[in-house]
């Protein structure tokens, strides 16, 4: 039997990367982002209602099952200190919003489908480094969003392994995807790469290849397990 997944944010970077791996005979996926494209279906994780539009979508067209659901979009945008008041806090619930709230949006519909269907099923959510290590001034919402994922996979993880529902996350350092090229260049470029020990920042595909695992491979006992993709440059 074919094994059906969907998967967030699969437009460019990391993502496209997820998506590319998945693209097998035995295996029916259905991406997402902001816009539809092939194999993508369109939903602005920033509104309200989005992440059950996705949802049902990737029932409709996985013929009523999903297997295993991936946590990938994500944003990353500055929120300075000397913003207004309001503007500082529009920032924090964007960034909140589509980072986590949209993610145990959809955590939530897989739980109970994975409950419904009493067979089971796998949630990988993409964090961060800065779930443990923290972020820059202007990213400390950014940060916290990704700590806040870690926690909630840890929870899905102990609240439903009887269920046979396993979670996981990952926590990529630097990637080399645009929102990766901006970063860099915003903090000095090559300067930063000096701070990671294997000397360059990871490759998406080696994000996708941990993910993959997970998602298909890794051993039941391992659920609630937090995967680190970062060089080194954050050991704990
Ligand atoms: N790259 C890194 O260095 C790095 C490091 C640690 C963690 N991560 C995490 O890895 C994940 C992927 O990062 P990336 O670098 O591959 O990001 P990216 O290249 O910027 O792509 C982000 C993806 O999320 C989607 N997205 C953005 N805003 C959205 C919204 N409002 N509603 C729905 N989808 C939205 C985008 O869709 P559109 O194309 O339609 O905008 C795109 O598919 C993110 O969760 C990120 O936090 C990345």
């Amino acid at each position: 039997m074919s094994i059906h997944i969907l998967a967030t944010g699969t437009s460019r970077g990391i993502g496209a990367a997820i998506a590319a791996i998945f693209d097998s005979d035995d295996i029916r996926f259905v991406g997402h982002s902001t816009t539809a494209g092939p194999d993508r279906i369109a939903a602005d994780l920033a509104q309200a209602g989005a992440a059950r539009r996705l949802w049902d979508g990737a029932l409709d067209q996985l013929d009523g099952r999903i297997d295993v659901l991936i946590n990938n979009a994500g944003i990353f945008e500055a929120t300075p200190t000397t913003l207004s008041d309001a503007q500082w806090r529009d920032g924090w619930e964007r960034t909140i919003q589509i980072n986590l709230t949209a993610a145990a949006e959809l955590s939530r519909l897989a739980v109970l489908h994975f409950q419904e269907q009493d067979r089971g099923g796998r949630i990988v959510n993409v964090a961060s480094r800065a779930a443990y290590r923290g972020d820059s001034p202007d990213h400390w919402h950014y940060a916290a969003s990704k700590a806040g994922m870690v926690a909630m996979t840890k929870s899905i993880a102990r609240g439903y392994a009887k269920n046979h529902i396993l979670a996981f996350a990952i926590c990529p350092g630097f990637s080399m995807t645009g929102m990766a090229d901006d970063y860099l260049a915003s903090r000095g470029g090559d300067a930063l790469l000096a701070d990671i020990p294997l000397g360059r920042v990871a490759m998406p595909d080696e994000v996708a290849a941990a993910v993959r695992f997970l998602a298909l491979d890794a051993p039941p006992s391992m659920t609630g397990a937090v995967i680190d993709i970062n060089g080194a440059s954050y050991v704990r």
